[in-house]
C-alpha cells in the first residue's frame, strides 16, 4: 500500500477548530483525505465499518450537537486549473478542499471574472454545490458546469451535471437523497468571457456608489459599469460590515432559509405588515427576507445563555462562546416558534444539525 492510499485515522478527534460554530466537540475517528485514493481506504477501513460518516470541508454550514460517534472524512484536497477553452467560456475546476474565498481571488487574478459576487462565503469548493451558495445577486450554480464525485458505497468515480445536481435555492440533490452517499471531490465551473457586472442587489449598489464618489470617478448615471474587483471589494466590504467573522465569533452564517410563501399569503402579509421586505419569485410565489421578519419579532441582539442572535444581523446566530449546538438549536426554535405565531411563516434551518 502507497503512502498516498492509506488512511490514518485519529481517535477521539477535536472537532472545534473544523465547525465554524467553534462547538467543542470529539469524532470517534478522523481521517484527513489529501489524495482520492485515500477516501476509499478510509471507507473500507475496518475500524470504520458500521459508523456513520461525516464528511466535513470547512465545517461552515454544519451544527454539531454533540460528540460524532463515527468516522469524520476531512476533505483536504487541493488544486485548482484551467481544464478547456472555448470562444465563449473558460473552465475551471478546483478540487473539494480549496479554500472558496482564495479560490474566487485565483479566479479573478487569472483575468477570468465571474464568482466576484460570491466573495468571502466561508467553506470549500467542494461543499459549495451542496447547498448551492449564493449571495449578492448570484447562485454558484448560474456558474457551474460539471462536478466529480466518489460514491462511499461503491468507490466509483462519477462526473455530474447541473441537472443531475438539482440545483435550486440553497438546495441541491446533496442535500435530499444524495445525502451522505456522496463525496465531491472536485467542480468545475464556466466562466463566460463576456462578463457581465451583476450589481443589483441593494447593499451591493450602496456599497458600490460609495466607493464611486469616494475615488472621484465616474458616477454610475455616466453608464460606466463597476469593474469585477470593484465587486469583490464591495461585496467583502458589506459583508464584512454585517456578518461575523467565524474566527471571532462562531456562526455559519445565515441560520433559516429566506422562506417562500404563494401569493395569497403574501398578500395578506403585505396588508398587514406594509413594510415586509420581499422579492418576487419567476414562479409567481414571493421569497421573504427572514432576517427581516426575525428582528421584527425583537430577536436581533438576544441571547439565550452563550447562543444569540448577530446585532447587525438577524438571520445569523452565533456562539459568544462556549455555547453548545444543543443550545443554539434551542434559540433557533424559540424563533421559528414567534415567526410562525406573528407571520404564520415557517423558518427552515440552512445548516445541517446533526
Ligand atoms: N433585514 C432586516 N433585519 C435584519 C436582517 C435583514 O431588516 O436583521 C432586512 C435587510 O434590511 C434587507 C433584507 O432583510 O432588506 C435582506 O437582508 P440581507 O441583504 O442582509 O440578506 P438576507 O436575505 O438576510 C441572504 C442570504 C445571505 C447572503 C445575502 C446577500 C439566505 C438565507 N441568506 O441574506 O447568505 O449573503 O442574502 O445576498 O439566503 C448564507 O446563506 O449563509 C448567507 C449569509
Amino acid at each position: 500500500m502507497s503512502h498516498s492510499d492509506s488512511a490514518q485515522f485519529i481517535a477521539g478527534y477535536p472537532l472545534k477548530a473544523h465547525n465554524t460554530f467553534g462547538f467543542d466537540v470529539r469524532a470517534q475517528f478522523a481521517c484527513r483525505i489529501e489524495h482520492e485514493e485515500q477516501l476509499m481506504a478510509a471507507v473500507r477501513d475496518p475500524r470504520a465499518a458500521g459508523l456513520p460518516r461525516l464528511v466535513l470541508g470547512g465545517g461552515s454550514n454544519v451544527v454539531l450537537t454533540g460528540d460524532f460517534g463515527g468516522l469524520v472524512l476531512l476533505v483536504a484536497l487541493r488544486g485548482r486549473q484551467v481544464v478547456r477553452e472555448d470562444d465563449e467560456a473558460w473552465y475551471v475546476e478546483a478540487a473539494g478542499g480549496e479554500p472558496w474565498h482564495e479560490f474566487v481571488g485565483w479566479t479573478l487574478s487569472q483575468g477570468m471574472p465571474g464568482l466576484e459576487n460570491l466573495a468571502l462565503i466561508p467553506g470549500t469548493v467542494g461543499a459549495a454545490p451542496i447547498q448551492n451558495i449564493g449571495a449578492y445577486g448570484l447562485e454558484m450554480c448560474e456558474r457551474f458546469a460539471s462536478l466529480r464525485v466518489v460514491e462511499l458505497a461503491t468507490g466509483e468515480v462519477v462526473e455530474l451535471d447541473a441537472r443531475a445536481c438539482q440545483f435550486g435555492y440553497r438546495d441541491s440533490f446533496f442535500k435530499r437523497e444524495g445525502r451522505d452517499r456522496f463525496v465531491i471531490t472536485s467542480v468545475t465551473f464556466r466562466l463566460p468571457k463576456v462578463w457581465q457586472p451583476r450589481a443589483g442587489y441593494a447593499d451591493l449598489a450602496r456599497a458600490l456608489a460609495v466607493n464611486d464618489t469616494a475615488v472621484g470617478s465616474p458616477s454610475e448615471s455616466d453608464g460606466s459599469q463597476p469593474s469585477a474587483q470593484a465587486i469583490f471589494d464591495a461585496v467583502v466590504a458589506v459583508r464584512r460590515a454585517k456578518l461575523p467573522d467565524p474566527l471571532e465569533l462562531g456562526n455559519a452564517g445565515s441560520f433559516f432559509k429566506n422562506p417562500v410563501v404563494d401569493a395569497a399569503q403574501f398578500g395578506a402579509l403585505k396588508l398587514r405588515e406594509p413594510e415586509v421586505v420581499s422579492y418576487p419569485q419567476p414562479d409567481g410565489r414571493v421569497k421573504l427576507a427572514a432576517g427581516w421578519l426575525i428582528d421584527r419579532c425583537g430577536w436581533k441582539g438576544r441571547a439565550m445563555g452563550a447562543a444569540a442572535v448577530h446585532e447587525r444581523q438577524a438571520l445569523v446566530l452565533v456562539n459568544r462562546g462556549g455555547a453548545s449546538g444543543a443550545e443554539v438549536l434551542a434559540l433557533a426554535k424559540a424563533i421559528q416558534r414567534d415567526v410562525l405565531e406573528r407571520f404564520g411563516v415557517e423558518l427552515d434551518a440552512e445548516p445541517v444539525c446533526l
